[in-house]
């Protein structure tokens, strides 16, 4: 069995990596990965030396290339983690969101087409679904829950599904998908909330909260997202949509705050700042569907969770000092700079 993983040098993907290579000792893992500044090979540091894994560096917008890759490799399975992912970056710049998360998809589509591939795994989000009102805690999103974007992020990989589905329908390409709520754990880039205020707690840096802090995330630690994604490769229905999320719904601010009482800090560095624009109000994954199909459950509670992940942070300093020395500087500046 051999299983292309793109983006694998990043957050979900690195640790899709590590639970497969430890989980299935006969399975070759290549991780496609172009490395921008959100892909870290010290991500894949403590396996680098597993025969089982190999690490090529391309970008999956680059037709030829994959196509070579394709015909050398012959892959049974792809799970397109590869993508550009930070609705803030989305906002700022959306070309690059549509180029690798729409076109790259495409790339992959036409590559399993051409060379028979068994399966291709899309992995999407909850943010195609746009948001939910705030004092409507009865709605949550179901596979059938129309797409209703709000950031060029979303809109875009919304896009890729549709174009994964029509893959499906019109060449009858072997696809999945899957769409999972907020992951946190191990490796997370610091430009997203829980990582970011782990560690500008630790440098005593304000916390920026964007509006009201209302917003509500429903928060899924990495592990179950990486158990869930196997689960399907083995037992998913071939064209099917599947909802992966634990009921774990937290306000931004119940996040900071939790965090920081963790660290045993006071809340004097929570500082409002302006609201992202578009910002969604509210995700919940009603994960009905992968549950009662293949008995999936999430096993990390957010209590558990947040505890680990901490841990991790303050386990694995250098991990994150190398990736904030550069240029996260200059996007942190610009970013939160004026706001
Ligand atoms: P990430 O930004 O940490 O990692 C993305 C990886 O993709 C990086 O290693 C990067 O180098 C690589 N990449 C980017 N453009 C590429 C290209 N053109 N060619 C090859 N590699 C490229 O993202 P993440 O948080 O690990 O998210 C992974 C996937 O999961 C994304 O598709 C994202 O939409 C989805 N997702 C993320 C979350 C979350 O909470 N982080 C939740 C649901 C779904
Ligand atoms: P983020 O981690 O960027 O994930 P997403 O936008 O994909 O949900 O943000 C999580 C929530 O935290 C979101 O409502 C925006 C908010 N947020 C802040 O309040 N401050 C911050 O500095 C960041 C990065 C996010």
């Amino acid at each position: 069995m051999k299983i292309f993983v793109t983006g694998g040098a990043g957050f979900i993907g690195g640790n899709f990596i590590h639970f497969m290579l430890t989980k299935y000792p006969d399975t070759k893992i290549v991780c496609l990965d172009s490395l921008t500044y959100a892909g870290n090979l010290s991500t894949l540091k403590s396996v680098e030396t597993n025969t089982n894994l190999q690490f090529i560096k391309i970008d999956i917008t680059d037709r030829k290339g994959i196509f070579s890759l394709f015909e050398a490799e012959k892959p049974n399975v792809v799970v397109n983690f590869a993508a550009e992912s930070h609705v803030d970056r989305s906002i700022e710049n959306p070309d690059i969101f549509l180029k690798t998360n729409i076109l790259g998809t495409q790339v992959l589509l036409d590559a399993c087409r051409k060379y028979g591939t068994e399966r291709f795994h899309q992995i999407s989000t909850d943010e195609v679904y746009g948001d939910l009102p705030l004092d409507r805690p009865d709605l949550l999103f179901k596979e059938d829950t129309p797409i209703q974007t709000s950031s060029p992020y979303s809109a875009s990989k919304a896009s890729a599904d549709l174009l994964v589905q029509a893959y499906h329908r019109t060449f009858g390409v072997p696809v999945t998908i899957s769409r999972c709520s907020n992951n946190y754990g191990p490796y997370q880039f610091p430009e997203k909330l829980i990582p970011l205020t782990i560690i500008n707690i630790l440098a005593g840096k304000p916390l920026p909260i964007y509006g009201t802090g209302q917003n509500v995330r429903d928060w899924l630690h990495v592990d179950d997202h990486c158990a869930a994604v196997d689960l399907i490769l083995n037992k998913g229905n071939i064209g099917e949509i599947y909802n992966i999320g634990g009921h774990n719904e937290r306000s931004n601010i119940e996040v900071v705050k939790t965090i920081i009482e963790i660290l045993g800090k006071g809340q004097e560095l929570i500082t409002y700042v302006s609201d992202r624009k578009g910002h969604d109000l509210r995700y919940a994954i009603n994960p009905a569907k992968i549950q009662n199909d293949m008995g999936w459950k999430p096993t990390t509670s957010f209590e558990e969770g947040i505890e680990k992940t901490i841990a991790w942070y303050l386990d694995n300093r250098k991990w994150w000092e190398e990736i904030i020395s550069g240029e996260y500087q200059t996007y942190y500046s610009k970013m939160y700079g004026k706001r």
